[in-house]
């Protein structure tokens, strides 16, 4: 039986600046937090950069020719901060938004909608130089970065997000040290949490001003999260977690603050949280974009005992290859979970995806059931959230097209297209063909 989705459902496909667009010091475009990261030698698994990526700087005509064949609806693709404002703020560097400017123009002449991200991790290094977004600087310098963005673009462009998965920023480039700045340090990522919502808090008034009658919102990574076991210490531990991954960041933006356990567990500086801030932070939105890829299973490993456990306690379950558990019924219960708990009006899923080996066959195509099967079945959840009522008026794949998978460098394929890396040359999988057929059916049928 068909399973048909709402009039009007946005289907879409989702990249980001550093990960497809290569051309890393080219027509007036400062060195990026990541363009140092990837230089300096131990973080990036293959030893690679994005510096070619998959040249869509030069090839966007062609990938967004490509797009228009898919019969994509819309494109989420992000901004890259050093291209336009080279120092982080102050003088615009004309090639660099000419650049989004035209890529904008084409989307739109093939009826292709963009959905643009203004910060998907990368910003001038010379930022990063001054604490990054651990001072309330950076923060000051995304509003300005915004206004320049929304006044150039925002005659053309309704869909905005400010930043993409602030946790990632935070958590992974200032406390886990495996994105950019890589450092290891709870209280910059506390820090950088909260410039990052101002930040947010800061742009979203200034985009609504700029490129009126536009949807603007933010993107989240939230997963449901489960105790290992029924035991209190782990029920404690996955209630952490929750805390610090969903809570901060949903709770500050609908309006509650931030969540009690923050507090519990570390003590805010005093003069991190100005008068107002909280205000701001709360910006109505008319969107906020979920990525979803996996559920999270808590154990508390601070207990000696419980140490050894093994983690996982849901068998069965098949992995992806960059070893996240395929549970599609995440998005589900995701998706109720925030119809639930909060009133945001409206929802999107801004990337969802996986990644698998792939390989050119001899006729030249590339079979990807397993991916198919997996977008196949997150759909299908969605689908389950939109007949009970959750607002979820689209759907973005992730990704486009190979690409730099950060840390992972480019021994991760998510695309729905595959890219050779040698030859640039772009090739759509089975999942591509399939995700067009429903695009074209607005349903999944058979
Ligand atoms: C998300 C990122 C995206 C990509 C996918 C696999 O966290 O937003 O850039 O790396 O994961």
């Amino acid at each position: 039986m068909a399973i048909e989705f709402p009039k009007d459902f946005l289907w879409g496909a989702a990249t980001s600046s550093y990960q497809i667009e290569g051309a890393w010091n080219e027509d007036g475009k400062s060195e990026s937090n990541w363009d140092r990261f990837s230089h300096t030698s131990g973080h990036i698994i293959d030893k690679s950069t994005g510096d070619v990526a998959v040249d869509h700087y030069h090839r966007w005509r062609e990938d967004v020719a490509l797009m228009a064949e898919l019969g994509l609806k819309a494109y989420r693709f992000s901004i890259a901060w050093p291209r336009v404002l080279p120092s982080g703020w102050g003088k615009v560097n004309p090639a660099g938004l000419g650049f989004y400017s035209r890529l904008v123009d084409e989307l739109l002449s093939h009826g292709i909608q963009p959905l643009v991200t203004l910060y998907h991790w990368d910003h001038p290094q010379v930022l990063e130089d001054r604490g990054g977004w651990t001072v309330r600087t950076t923060a000051e310098a995304f509003a300005e970065y915004a206004e320049v963005l929304a006044r150039q673009l925002g005659d053309r462009v309704t869909m905005w997000a400010t930043f993409n998965e602030p946790w990632v920023s935070a958590f992974l480039g200032y406390m886990q040290g495996v994105h950019a700045p890589g450092h290891h340090d709870l209280g910059e990522a506390v820090a950088a949490t909260h410039h990052l919502l101002l930040a947010h808090g800061w742009a979203v008034p200034i985009i609504r001003r700029d490129s009126p009658g536009s949807q603007v919102g933010i993107v989240l990574n939230m997963a449901p999260i489960v105790p290992a076991s029924s035991s209190q210490a782990d029920e404690q531990a996955a209630r952490l977690s929750d805390a610090s991954l969903n809570r901060m960041f949903a709770d500050p933006l609908s309006g509650r603050g931030y969540p009690d356990e923050l507090h519990e567990r570390y003590t805010l500086p005093a003069s991190l949280v100005q008068p107002g801030d909280m205000q701001v932070i709360k910006a109505p939105l008319d969107f906020v974009g979920i990525n979803y890829y996996f559920r999270n299973i808590v154990r508390n490993n601070e207990i000696a005992e419980e140490r050894n456990k093994p983690r996982e306690v849901f068998p069965n379950q098949e992995h992806t290859e960059m070893g996240w558990e395929v549970y599609p019924e995440g998005l589900y219960e995701l998706l109720t979970r925030l119809k639930h708990d909060y009133d945001f009006p409206a929802y999107y899923i801004t990337e969802n995806g996986a990644a698998f080996p792939d390989h050119v066959a001899a006729d030249g195509s590339v079979d990807d059931p397993r991916r198919l099967a997996y977008v196949k079945a997150h759909l299908e959840q969605a689908a389950r959230a939109i007949a009970e009522g959750v607002p979820l008026r689209g759907y973005f794949v992730w990704s486009l097209m190979d690409n730099f998978e950060w840390a992972q460098g480019y021994t991760k394929r998510f695309g729905i297209v595959y890219v050779d890396c040698a030859t640039q040359r772009r090739i759509p999988k089975s999942s591509a063909r399939w995700f067009q057929r429903v695009i074209a059916d607005n349903a999944i049928v058979g």
